[in-house]
């Protein structure tokens, strides 16, 4: 199975109107850890890295090549993309690199130039065969196109995904990325009226802050990819915390980091089964 096309993975879901997890890496053991937990659900994922994570590890050769390597030794299709890229030499080394998508995240532009550098990424990125994800946003606020308060316009995201030729697009229903509580409230009848007027894939953005019964709800009225990050972080971290906490004397890394591992795998094959209902 292995590394697969972004789109081979998100467009069969979209016609069968299962939602498919798409889970952020920054150490190695997250893509160990999601993959694991894909295996264990007999589910196909994507594993993405982001800007920032490319930040902190000073570059994106090493954690993106250790990733694509994971993907390669997979046994459920898996897919690999970049996350809010905001450069396009970024989108040009994980093209290099094998990504399979990339997300250009222009929201912080103004809707014309939005649409301008974002058909220039896909133009760049469609000749070489990846997939490509944008983000139609407002300008302004604290978290741009996911403050909570923030809403994607049907007809403008109809309009902005013609006009760039993108493969799926990133809207704004209730999310707010980062949270702690799962406790956001989805617009529904938007889900449903976005996905009526715009001919691409859905993807929702800061879903930790979504419990499960709204998530089984935000697929059902049509959303397809589902980004999730923090709540694998508060499952690693409560895990290694645990650890550490049991053991003064304890030093070997393995020790700890594997117990996060372990708690994202079980996290990702239960978020997998709670998407594909
Ligand atoms: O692009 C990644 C996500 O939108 C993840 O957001 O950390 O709030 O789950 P989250
Ligand atoms: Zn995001």
């Amino acid at each position: 199975m292995a590394l697969v096309g972004t789109g081979e993975i998100v467009a069969p879901a979209l016609l069968a109107g299962r939602g498919v997890g798409a889970f952020n890496v920054i150490q190695l053991e997250h893509a160990q850890a999601i993959v694991a937990g894909a295996e264990r659900a007999k589910a196909p994922v994507i594993l993405q890295i982001s800007e920032n994570a490319v930040r902190y590890h000073g570059g994106l050769e090493s954690i993106g090549a250790a990733t694509l390597a994971v993907a390669r030794a997979a046994w459920v299709p898996v897919a690999v993309h970049l996350d809010h890229a905001t450069s396009p030499e970024l989108i040009r080394e994980s093209v290099e690199l094998g990504f399979t998508s990339v997300m250009f995240d222009a929201s912080a532009l103004a809707y014309a130039d939005n649409v301008c550098a974002t058909s220039e990424v896909v133009a760049r990125c469609h000749a070489e065969g990846i997939w490509v994800e944008a983000e139609l946003g407002e300008v302004g606020g604290k978290d741009g196109v996911h403050a909570p308060g923030a809403r994607t316009d049907p007809a403008e995201a109809a309009a902005f995904v013609e006009s760039t030729g993108v493969d799926s697009l990133a809207v704004a229903v209730g999310t707010s990325h980062a949270m702690l509580t799962r406790d956001a409230v989805l617009d529904l009848d938007l889900i449903a009226a976005l996905a009526e007027a715009v001919p691409v894939p859905l993807v929702l953005h800061g879903s930790s802050g979504v419990a499960d019964e709204h998530l089984r709800a935000a697929v059902e009225r049509g959303m397809t990819k589902v980004n999730i990050a923090t709540h694998l972080n508060k499952a690693f971290t409560a895990a290694v915390r645990a650890q550490l906490a049991s053991d003064d004397h304890l030093v070997d890394t393995r020790r700890y980091l594997g117990a996060g591992r372990a708690a994202v795998a079980d996290e990702v094959a239960r978020l997998l089964g709670v998407l594909r209902a």
